[in-house]
């Protein structure tokens, strides 16, 4: 749990993580080349821990040494992610294009439910059954396998971020070429392709609607030395609100302003200011912030699902009445009921949450629910008069490196105990 003392004006500077949603598929993606690869900036946070540990299970070599990840891949000689674990990270649903490329079968366990909704995974089967997939399911098991996996012609219904990575790992090792259309284009697409690129691989079009990956074989990819994930500007977005909910000032190092400008955008029309220096950003509120007639969460570049939880926090404390729209998951306002233990005026109704500002928000004792959901509670707690208690520090931990470490250098008056 964390406990917080609410009140602080935080200010000061702090350099970003690497990224999360980076570096999982990136570390999927070292199956493909059975051989060493170096990745540098990697976040310490539990996902990564979980991913390493299924690939350890499954063969792989690991040495880690501060964010530096060593992984060998050469000796990958099984194919099925272990359900415990699987359990653990519904994302680790990527390793199995990765899988499929190197040993033309996989075996995953359905991926757990996640907090925020059911996560259903057609867009990947549909996908990888153009490329030659055969997919059975027993007991709770998907078992897939191609007698050759071959590249097709794909249109994604939604550009969901895990079936336009999950594709794109299945292409690299398949016959042929692959085109997939509607694609996902956040910027962790762009370092996935990067990072294959750098491996030998030939994929193109990331960042657009449209991706081509020309496949190849595994003796033409090569180790790749140092690669440098990009920064997490999730993370970013959620230190540039602690210092907006606080009304006071923060500098952000390592960061990709350009990532960043959804956010930005909306922060800058509830009244922050915000300097972009190119390698890094300041954020400063001078006058008293506005609330939003309208937010909406949309894939990249439109304003980003994972920073609704945060902004939430920050309009609960905003005069006047903001409307915010999630459009991308069905059950990702379970931090609403926890804001409002502390206070805050907000009503859901389907898809929409009202949210009235009011002027102090209360400490109380509240529970993360998700990732996201645990850091928009530490949030608002920073703003809180008195103590609150958020309990649910794993789920934070899944996704931020050091967070009370981050905030307290800023001044908040936070520590995170665990629970005996
Ligand atoms: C990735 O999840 C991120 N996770 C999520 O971040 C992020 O919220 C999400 O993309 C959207 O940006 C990682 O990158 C590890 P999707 P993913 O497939 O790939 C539906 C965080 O907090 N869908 O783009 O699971 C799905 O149900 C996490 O860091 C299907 O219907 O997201 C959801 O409603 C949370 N069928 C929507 O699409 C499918 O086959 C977006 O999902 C796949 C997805």
């Amino acid at each position: 749990m964390y406990i917080i003392q609410g009140g602080e004006t935080l200010s000061g500077e702090i350099r970003v993580q690497g990224s999360k949603n980076s570096s999982l598929p990136i570390l999927a993606a070292t199956i493909l080349n059975g051989s060493k690869n170096t990745i540098c900036d990697v976040p310490k946070i539990k996902d990564i821990e979980v991913m390493n540990q299924i690939l350890l299970h499954l063969g792989a070599d690991i040495v880690e040494k501060d964010n530096v990840i060593e992984i060998n891949t050469e000796n990958v000689n099984k194919f099925d992610v272990p359900e415990q674990l699987m359990r653990r990270m519904r994302s680790s649903i990527v390793l199995m294009g990765a899988l499929l490329g190197r040993f033309g079968k996989a075996k995953v366990s359905y991926p757990g439910g996640c907090e925020i909704g059911p996560r259903p995974i057609d867009l990947h089967l549909k996908g990888l059954s153009l490329m030659g997939v055969n997919f059975t399911e027993g007991h709770g098991f998907l078992y897939a396998k191609a007698s050759e996996l071959k590249g097709a012609e794909i249109h994604l219904d939604f550009p969901s971020v895990g079936a336009t990575e999950n594709l794109m790992l299945a292409g690299v090792l398949a016959k042929g070429t692959t085109i997939i259309r509607n694609v996902a284009k956040e910027p962790e697409i762009v370092d996935l392709q990067n990072f294959l690129n750098r491996m030998g691989a030939n994929v193109k079009g990331a960042g657009t609607d449209t991706i081509k990956i020309e496949g190849c074989r595994i003796q033409d990819l090569k180790q790749v030395n140092n690669y440098t994930i990009i920064p997490d500007r999730i993370a970013a977005g959620t230190y540039l609100v602690a210092a907006a909910i606080t009304r006071g000032q923060i500098k952000l190092t390592n960061v990709i302003v350009e990532h960043l400008e959804p956010i930005l955008a909306k922060l800058r029309e509830t009244g922050c200011v915000i300097v972009n220096n190119k390698a890094e950003i300041e954020l400063y509120v001078d006058k008293p912030l506005v609330s939003l007639d309208s937010l909406r969460t949309l894939p990249y570049p439109g304003f980003p699902t994972d920073m609704q939880a945060p902004m939430m926090a920050l309009l609960a404390t905003v005069e006047g009445t903001s409307i915010l729209t999630e459009t991308i998951f069905e059950n990702r306002f379970k931090h609403a009921q926890e804001l409002r233990r502390m206070g805050a005026n907000i009503t859901i109704n389907g898809n929409t949450a009202i949210i009235k500002g009011v002027k102090q928000l209360s400490g109380a004792i509240v529970e993360a629910k998700d990732l996201r959901a645990g850091a928009a509670l530490i949030l608002a707690a920073l703003a809180a008069k008195g103590e609150t208690i958020v309990e649910g520090a794993a789920y934070v931990e899944r996704g931020y490196e050091n967070i009370e470490g981050n905030l307290a250098a800023l001044g908040a008056k936070i520590i995170k105990k665990h629970k005996i």
